[in-house]
């Protein structure tokens, strides 16, 4: 048995008892129906080799969201190099996730790659001339190769229900063509932005998926995906922006790089030690998940994980 069974097993315990559990989002109708009194939580330590110990519905699979963008902005670094932050910048935005308010004064580059304009210029960068369906496809190899699950897929349902509602994502795309900062179609584009956000992940496999970034760079077998340097770059960013306008609060209580989706997933990554995935649907006012960020604060307790 993992070492950390018992202190997964005591967070998934607190976690069902409480009462206060937040709202999923039901912005994208599709998300709005799920049970918010699931939770989840997995660990994938770097040392070792076995699945990754998880507890409560921590084999679920629910929608990533926000979560892909970590795994969009490693594959456009792969792909276009430090040329990328030319297109994007690397600051905390300080505002919602899909606020459009900076793009105007900032001749359409986005603060950085986690907010909803950074990770759209990111998939136009992944798009590279080719179809959307090729462009999603090389986003989901690269995921089924980082938690060794080739069933890992997008779910089109909340992919189409995002489509047919995301008029702040038009208009910030629409706004960022218009600077120039788009090189693709708009909707083409937004194909590949909205099937990565709707890739349906557990726990257990986002936290295997993410074990990379706490083993510099390399995935649970050992091979190379990104340099160390990348890998640490991703981390900063994920600690600085990955909550929006939240991210000193996580930053705060929980003290680990984290990326969480409005699907109510964080996926948190401890360098050298350990990357963790917990899912609670409810979210908080700022679009976090309520209970998955009350977990993620009591296992950083219990195990000193803060990087501060
Ligand atoms: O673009 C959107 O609004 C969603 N597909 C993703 C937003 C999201 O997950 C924000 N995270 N907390």
């Amino acid at each position: 048995m993992s070492r950390f069974q018992a202190t997964l097993d005591a967070v998934a315990a607190a976690m069902a008892r409480e009462t206060e559990r937040g709202a999923p989002a039901s912005y994208i109708p599709e998300l709005a129906g799920v049970d918010p009194s699931r939770f989840g939580v997995a660990v994938a330590p770097v040392d070792a080799a076995r699945p990754p110990a998880a507890a409560g519905d921590a084999d679920v699979r629910f929608s990533i969201q926000s979560v892909c963008k970590v795994f969009m902005l490693t594959l456009a670094l792969e792909r276009a190099g430090d040329a990328l932050w030319r297109r994007v910048g690397r600051e905390p935005s300080g505002d919602p996730f899909n606020s459009i308010v900076q793009l105007e004064h900032e001749r359409g580059v986005p603060r950085n790659p986690f907010i909803n304009a950074g990770a759209i210029v990111v998939a136009d960068v992944l798009l590279a001339d080719r179809t959307p369906e090729a462009a999603i496809l090389d986003v989901l190899t690269l995921v089924r190769r980082l938690c060794g699950d080739e069933g890992v897929g997008c779910d089109a349902r909340v992919a189409a229900s995002e489509a047919r509602t995301g008029m702040r994502n038009r208009a910030l795309a629409n706004f960022m063509a218009a600077e120039g900062n788009l090189r693709h179609p708009v909707e083409q584009v937004l194909q590949v932005y909205f099937h990565c956000c709707a890739i349906a992940m557990s726990c257990r496999q986002l936290a295997a998926a993410g074990r990379y970034l706490a083993a510099a760079g390399r995935t649970g077998g050992c091979d190379p995906v990104i340099t160390p340097q990348r890998a640490r770059r991703i981390n900063a960013l994920m600690l600085t922006c990955g909550h929006y306008d939240a991210s000193g609060e996580f930053a705060f209580s929980v003290g680990i790089p984290g990326k969480s989706g409005v699907g109510g997933g964080i996926l948190g990554v401890v360098p050298g030690v350990a990357s963790l995935a917990v899912w609670s649907p409810g979210l908080n006012a700022k679009g976090n998940s309520l209970i998955g960020s009350k977990a993620m604060a009591m296992l950083a307790a219990r195990t000193g994980w803060s990087v501060f």
